[in-house]
Formats: structure tokens, sequence, C-alpha cells
């Protein structure tokens, strides 16, 4: 099917996911999605989540999107079902991937989540883990202080060592193995983030970030649904913010990891109808 996929995230951070799905599936045409006039969702009431989210989808629906992956942890915690109106459009999140790519890069120990307050507050990976392995500890941290560093360019600065020392000291003593990366921007962080977790935990632990396995899922389902791409050509991509799509291509690039080469502004509130 040659329809696009939709993938949505509060702002540009979604972008690792969608460069992961480029990575698995080339041949897709793909339609990215950041609120850029909303960002951040970590900090909101889930209310107030879940009605962006809702916009967001209404939007990619109007593209003609065969399947919508929510490339947000903030979105997806606060549950999935509920963003389509009923309607029969595919939709993934990426919790569950993700809880599933730690158990299984796990040996066995406890998992520590990094993410948004939304996300953490919403219990949403605890339980995705604990479907899983009921017993599996999980040691869940909040850390809004990550996506403002990130998307300062902050990456590999000594402020963000020293707010990492901070939000990580609770691991220690913890015996954690794995630690799931459980927000977008997180995975721009991985150096650091190890780096702290082994001086906190005295041994190296494993990073997960849920992109690939949402890419993974993405491909069974697309297979499953008899919906991929059939041909060769590689698919094209379409990026759209809700705001300054003039000043985010430096970010939206480190997020991508290539050169982003054209932005469109759109409003969700009040998109047409693509005419097929
Ligand atoms: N995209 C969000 C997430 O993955 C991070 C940025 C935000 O707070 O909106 O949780």
């Amino acid at each position: 099917m040659n329809a696009p996929l939709g993938i949505f995230d509060s702002g540009l951070g979604g972008l690792t996911v969608a460069a992961a799905l480029r990575e698995a599936l080339p041949r897709e045409h793909l339609i990215y999605l950041g609120d850029t006039a909303r960002v951040p969702y970590g900090t909101r009431s889930p209310a107030t989540i879940v009605r962006y989210a809702r916009n967001n989808v209404a939007f990619l629906r109007k593209q003609g999107v065969k399947m919508v992956v929510v490339a947000c942890n903030t979105v997806s915690a606060q549950g999935i079902d509920g963003l389509t109106d009923g309607g029969d459009l595919p939709v993934i999140g990426v919790i569950r991937p993700g809880a599933r790519a730690a158990i299984e890069a796990s040996a066995g120990g406890p998992i520590a989540v990094l993410g948004t307050p939304g996300t953490i507050r919403s219990g949403a990976y605890v339980q995705a883990i604990h479907e899983l392995d009921p017993d599996r500890v999980v040691v869940p941290i909040a850390c809004p202080l990550f996506v403002p560093l990130v998307e300062e360019g902050w990456v590999d600065h000594v402020v963000t060592t020293l707010v990492a020392r901070e939000y990580l000291a609770p691991l220690r003593g913890t015996g954690v193995d794995t630690i799931i990366l459980g927000c977008t921007h997180y995975p721009l962080l991985e150096k650091t983030i190890a780096a702290v977790a082994t001086e906190v935990l005295g041994h190296p632990v494993t990073l997960v970030d849920s992109a690939h396995a949402v890419a993974r899922d993405v491909a069974a389902l697309l297979a499953r649904m008899n919906l991929a791409r059939r041909e060769e050509s590689a698919g094209d991509r379409r990026f759209c913010v809700t705001d300054a799509p003039d000043r985010v291509g430096d970010v939206a690039s480190r997020f991508w990891g290539d050169a982003v080469p054209r932005m469109e502004h759109v409003d969700v509130m009040n998109a047409p109808e693509k005419t097929p």
C-alpha cells in the first residue's frame, strides 16, 4: 500500500524514532509531525496531553496515512487506544516495545526507567514491564531537565553530567542492569547517562531506547496487515511542524541524524482534508 506512515511527537525528538523507521523500512513514505507550538508535553496534565495527541492524529489521518506511530513517550504513556475516535487506523506507541526490549536486554536484574514527569507519573512503563515479568523490580525516575538540556544542544556538557548525577543517585545499591531511555530526547544523552550510571552503580549497564524496537513492531504489523509498500523506490519524507519551521532545522537534524531538507508549517486544528 502506497500511503505514508504517520509519525508524531510533541516536538522534534520523535525524529529519533522516524530515523529508526527510515533505517528499517527504507521504502515506506513517512510524514513526520512535530507539535513545536505546544512542546513540551511532559510537564502537562494527562487531559491536555490526550487532547493535543488527538489533534495530531486527526491531522495525520487527513494526510491519508495508513498507520500512526506515536513517537512520544509522554503521549504513549497516557494510553493510545482513545486517540482515533474509534476509527480503524492502526496506532502504535513506544511503551510496550521499549519495555519488551528492556526485558530482552536485561540479565534479570532490576530495570530503571528514565522519563518525563508525565511518563513516570503514569506508571505505564512499570505496568508494561510487569505484564511481561510480574516480579521484576523497576526503578522509575523523572528527569525533567534532560529535555531542555538536549534542546539547548548541551548533550556533552558538564552541566548535563551534574544534572545526571543528581537524577541517577537513587540507582546506588539497586543492582540495576538495564536502563530504559523512556523519552525521545534521551538517546542523545546516551554517553553521559551511561557514564554516570556506571559511576553510581559501580558496574556497566545496558541502555535501551524504544526507537528500534518500535521500528521492528511497525514492520511486523505492516506485514501482518498486508499494508507494506510494494514499490522498490525509496520512500518520500515529509516533515511538518506547528511552529517556527525556519528555526528548528539544526535541532531537527541532530535527532534525524542527517540534514532535514524542508520543514512545512502546518495547522493541526484547521488542516484541509487531503484530496486523493
Ligand atoms: N517527546 C517527549 C517524550 O518522549 C519529550 C518532550 C516533551 O516533554 O514533550 O516524552
